[in-house]
């Protein structure tokens, strides 16, 4: 079976295809992004209507370009997939549409994805130790999603049955990053700068908050973080402008916000684990390129003897390959969309979570 994945839910322009073999093994045949952040980082953030505009010009050659590097025809492929939510309305209708036109025009069936569902799968395509998916269809496990607009832990029963068990009470944890950078002025998106430059700095010598990490739940909380570098900035630098911050204190202020972030996100997985008695944690969305994110929970994994399961970098932020394997993994399932499905901005895994 041969699946075509779009993704157009934010800044990324993406096409995908995958197929499954008969021994059920599961491969990327192609995966295409055109990215449009050199075109929002001018704003500091996404432009929806510049995004949308996007999408539609950019979408149709990279659809070509992915029938091409596959090797197959319109005709060859079994089942087309997009991303129907959530996201931004009118970025989110162009992939939808077009995979809807496809699917219509070839008489096959379309499959409208829960973004966050793509990126809850990912970390089982693909993996890093093999170039062969070997889990087509997700065991049981602890699932941590931490993107731009969402930080949730669920507990994965199976394909389509999350249990959801916590939540970012305000900001999401790239949400997070990204506040922090604009206050510092660094380019959008703010995460991997933020990264970057910590990996210099001493993350001791400025304490910053780790709300809720001690609280007997699985929320997290990250607004905090923002008003702390806030109050924090006057007091090292004058007038707080972020520009008169020396390097090391720039590094050192970054290591510092990494780190709260991270400890966060790594005792409350820990505790999840605990409570679930789960020994896989899959842990996937933009903030799972971290490095110092994926440096703690390996070692926390070690501790808690839990095997860790990260997507290949390039899977972590918005991809169409993880929208064409839940594609796969719902068609094999036969389980198909109504051509009538819209697309929703504020689409939950709502539908599946058992448990709130
Ligand atoms: O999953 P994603 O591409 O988009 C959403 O679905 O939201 O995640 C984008 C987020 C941004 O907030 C970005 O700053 C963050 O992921 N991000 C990172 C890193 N790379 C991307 N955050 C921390 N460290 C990184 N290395
Ligand atoms: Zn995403």
């Amino acid at each position: 079976m041969r699946v075509m994945g779009i993704e157009s839910s934010c800044d990324e322009t993406a096409v995908a295809m995958v197929e499954e073999s008969s021994t059920s093994s599961v491969r990327v045949l192609c995966s295409v992004i055109s990215t449009q952040i050199p075109l929002h980082r001018q704003y500091g953030g996404v432009i929806p209507e510049l995004a949308s505009r996007n999408h539609s010009g950019r979408l149709p050659q990279l659809m070509r370009e992915a029938l091409q590097k596959s090797g197959c025809t319109v005709n060859q492929v079994d089942a087309f997939a997009a991303t129907g939510g959530p996201g931004l309305a009118a970025a989110l209708l162009v992939g939808h549409t077009a995979a809807k036109a496809m699917a219509l025009a070839a008489r096959k069936p379309f499959i409208s994805v829960n973004h966050l569902e793509g990126h809850l799968l990912s970390p089982f395509l693909q993996r890093e130790d093999a170039r062969i998916s070997d889990v087509p269809v997700p065991k049981p496990h602890l699932s941590l999603v931490v993107s731009g607009g969402h930080s949730l832990l669920l507990h994965v029963h199976g394909l389509g049955n999350y249990e959801l068990l916590g939540r970012s009470q305000d900001d999401a944890a790239g949400e997070a990053y990204d506040k922090v950078a604009k206050m510092l002025d660094l380019p959008y998106p703010g995460g991997p700068e933020i990264d970057k430059l910590a990996e210099r700095g001493d993350d001791s010598r400025f304490e910053l908050p780790r709300p809720m990490v001690h609280s007997n739940n699985f929320d997290f909380s990250f607004s905090g973080l923002k008003t702390a570098v806030l109050y924090l900035l006057p007091k090292i630098t004058p007038n707080g402008n972020p520009h008169e911050l020396t390097e090391q204190a720039l590094c050192d202020l970054c290591a510092g916000v990494r780190a709260a972030i991270t400890e966060t996100l790594v005792r409350k997985a820990q505790l999840a684990l605990r409570y679930t008695g789960q020994h896989t944690l899959a842990v996937s969305g933009g903030v799972s390129c971290n490095s110092a994110l994926r440096r703690e929970l390996a070692a926390m994994c070690a501790d808690e003897n839990v095997e860790l399961i990260l997507p290949r970098p390039e899977l972590t932020t918005d991809n169409a390959a993880m929208i064409a394997y839940a594609g796969l993994l719902h068609a094999r399932a036969e389980e198909s969309s109504e051509f009538t499905t819209p697309v929703d901005p504020n689409l939950t895994l709502a539908g599946y979570v058992t448990r709130g």
